[in-house]
């Protein structure tokens, strides 16, 4: 199986040194790009290889790249989403960590591409010793020349920094992102306008995620109809996939997209822990609808099967349940990461996500009320598509899809159900 972005992950972490990254092939792309290619021509190449963003939405990164205007009186500017909070994602910290060089190479070639002279990382505040290793790789590079002014005699400029977050998962969102970059409360803001037009101090603004910026060097030395050609037709490449809970191996694989979940489990993963059978996994990261072990047996990893699936690929964070999961609890941790990480802005998330938890606490007692389970959907309901951002379709589509597919795991918390089932006297 080709490996395109982990390639240097055996070498835990040496590759940091920009001699080790550069002796194992970094720092070719983008002389080539300042050589070979107009700025357009690098764009082109992003589309030609069907590349969609990593951070969740999945976004063609070329057309992204495309609705950025050639001229513009504010500077224009390149930010690398680094914040992954999303529960059940750790992907972008190891690519960090292993090997950063190959994402900032990445943010280099899209400055030229676009026209930027600026970059920021915005880390997630947790992820603090990466931000070091982060610093020290820049400085390497502004050594070698990669960074600074007139980069490899190109005529072109750029400068990088780095930025960490505080803690709040929804400055993982890209425009809260940007609100909080500038020095401010990190909530999210309208759209349209468009962070590629009106951005970061109001200039046009890429937005990449970790993991779409790394894949841009490889993209620029073995073109885009290769990488293209390694996934599916609509979903290029390869992907980092996080998988955590029932496995016997958890951890990060890259595997071509479209390559069955089931693969992934079993293979790459060792199978289900104990031997036990599978009941449920969370295919994208804690946002996205849960599928059953039926969903599972069908689904490939790539945009569009997830989807037919009833789901989304989201940020790539695969969560495995097997048959001794309680999908009610399960749910109710997500509920509580979800209401916590509420930012307040909007009325139907605020309030919803306060009130969904208040149902599963009484749930979770045992307490449940007839008609609670219907109560659950419906406050779900009150939050999906009436929120100011995603954050709150984040919050009620595991709940509904939940309750949609075991429900019986929550009936059971209903106190009238108890006799049936024996729990009464508890
Ligand atoms: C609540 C919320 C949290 C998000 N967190 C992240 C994150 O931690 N990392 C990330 O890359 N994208 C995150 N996103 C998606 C970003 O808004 C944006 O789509 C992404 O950074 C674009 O990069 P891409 O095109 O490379 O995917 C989040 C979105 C929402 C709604
Ligand atoms: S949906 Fe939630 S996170 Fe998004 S703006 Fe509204 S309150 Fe804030």
């Amino acid at each position: 199986m080709t490996k395109v972005l982990t390639n240097r992950f055996h070498l835990k972490g040496r590759a940091c040194d920009i001699d080790v990254y550069k002796e194992t092939g970094g720092y070719q792309a983008l002389p080539k790009a300042l050589k070979e290619f107009q700025p357009d021509q690098v764009i082109e190449e992003v589309k030609k290889s069907a590349l969609r963003g990593r951070g969740g939405a999945g976004f063609p990164t070329g057309m992204k790249w495309g609705f950025v205007p050639k001229e513009s009186k504010r500077p224009k500017y390149v930010v690398c989403n680094a914040d992954e909070s999303e529960p059940g994602t750790g992907k972008d910290r190891d690519l960090m960590r292993y090997d950063p060089h190959q994402m900032i190479e990445g943010m280099i070639i899209a400055g030229y591409a676009l026209g930027s002279n600026t970059s920021y990382i915005y880390i997630r505040g947790e992820y603090w010793y990466i931000k070091e290793i982060l610093e020290k790789a820049i400085a390497q590079a502004y050594e070698r020349g990669y960074l600074g002014k007139n980069i490899l005699g190109s005529g072109f400029d750029h400068d990088m920094y780095v930025h960490p977050g505080a803690g709040a998962y929804i400055c993982g969102e890209e425009t809260a992102l940007l609100e909080s970059l500038e020095g401010k409360r990190g909530h999210p803001r309208l759209k349209p306008p468009f962070p590629a037009v009106v951005g970061l101090y109001g200039g046009p603004t890429v937005v990449n995620n970790v993991e779409t910026l790394a894949v841009v060097p490889h993209i620029i030395m073995n073109g885009g109809e290769w990488y293209k050609a390694l996934g599916t037709e609509k979903s290029g490449g390869t992907k980092l996939f996080t998988v955590s809970g029932h496995v016997n191996n958890p951890g990060n694989f890259e595997v071509p997209m479209g390559y069955p979940l089931m693969s992934l489990i079993n293979n790459e993963c060792g199978g289900i822990t104990g031997g036990r059978k599978l009941k449920a996994v969370i295919p994208g990261g804690s946002s996205v609808p849960i599928l059953n072990a039926e969903e599972c047996e069908k689904v490939n990893m790539d945009y569009e099967s997830v989807a037919a699936a009833g789901s989304m690929l989201g940020s790539g964070g695969v969560i495995v349940m097997d048959e001794t999961a309680d999908i009610f609890e399960s749910t109710m941790n997500i509920t509580h990461f979800y209401k916590h990480e509420s930012c307040g802005w909007c009325t139907p998330c605020r309030e919803g996500t306060r009130w969904l938890y208040k149902v599963f606490e009484r749930m979770k007692r045992y307490e449940g009320r007839p008609g609670d389970v219907e109560l659950l959907y419906d406050l779900a309901d009150k939050i999906l598509g009436k929120s100011f951002c995603a954050l709150g379709d984040a919050a009620a589509m595991p709940v509904q899809s939940a309750i949609k597919k075991f429900r019986e795991d929550f009936e059971r918390r209903i106190k009238h159900n108890l006799v049936q089932i024996g729990k009464a006297a508890d």
